[in-house]
């Protein structure tokens, strides 16, 4: 077996001055293992509906097709030695092609899309793969610093077969001239670990006259684990 532990540098402080708000919430003491109980491996993790044929695909779940350039997300989840994570559930999130999210608490001045949610969801078959169709999230203002940008990016939270193995982590897509001045990817300090949240366009993933195709794999430990912002 590989070793499980992350290579130094490859995960991102709790606490980073450039990212604000990580000042406020980081723990300022050490932890305190709580013991789990068995409700926290027993208890559900999919919430009250079943998943539906729309989860998957963020561009279906209204009457008409939201605006914005129209892609395929499509991965595996796998270990440390390329195993891959079976029915893991895949959450994800979004802002619309204008950089604006579904929520009470985005004030951003952009248009929201009546055709978009921006969420979706699956579960990864025996061989540790997901897929999603979405369209492609824009850029937003976030007020972290002056003039600040957040890079495009989709989030992702994974669920094995309880809560308490809950990931959090962000897609970004190349080539993005935002990298260099967001603290969020800036956070994580090897720049190889960084690559590592930056999807792969894959022509092969493109649907012809139809969508490009984004590849993000994702590996949940060891030296090559994908840097979570959460992680137990
Ligand atoms: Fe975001």
């Amino acid at each position: 077996m590989s070793d499980r532990r992350n290579l130094a540098g490859s995960q991102p402080s709790l606490q980073y001055s450039p990212y604000r708000s990580t000042e406020h919430r980081a723990p300022s003491r050490p932890m305190i293992r709580i013991p789990g109980t068995l409700s926290d491996l027993c208890a559900p993790v999919y919430g009250w509906w079943p998943i539906g044929e729309a989860d998957c695909d963020l561009t279906r779940q209204h009457d008409d097709e939201p605006h914005g350039q129209r892609i395929v997300v499509d991965g595996r989840i796998v270990d440390e030695d390329g195993r891959p994570v079976a029915g893991a559930l895949v959450e994800v999130w979004q802002a619309n092609a204008a950089g604006r999210y579904r929520h009470a608490n985005d004030a951003h001045p952009a248009p929201l899309d009546p055709n978009f949610t921006g969420a979706g969801r699956t579960v990864t078959d025996a061989d540790g793969h997901y897929r999603f169709t979405t369209i492609k999230p824009g850029a937003y203002p976030w007020k972290n610093h002056e003039n600040a940008w957040r890079p495009a990016h989709i989030h992702f939270s994974i669920f094995g077969s309880n809560f308490q193995t809950r990931l959090v982590t962000q897609m970004y897509f190349p080539g993005d001239p935002l990298f260099p001045y967001d603290p969020i990817l800036q956070s994580v300090p090897d720049e190889r670990a960084r690559r590592r949240l930056i999807a792969r366009f894959d022509l092969a993933l493109t649907s012809p006259e139809w969508a490009l195709g984004y590849a993000f794999d994702i590996v949940v430990r060891g030296p090559d684990a994908t840097p979570f912002e959460q992680r137990r």
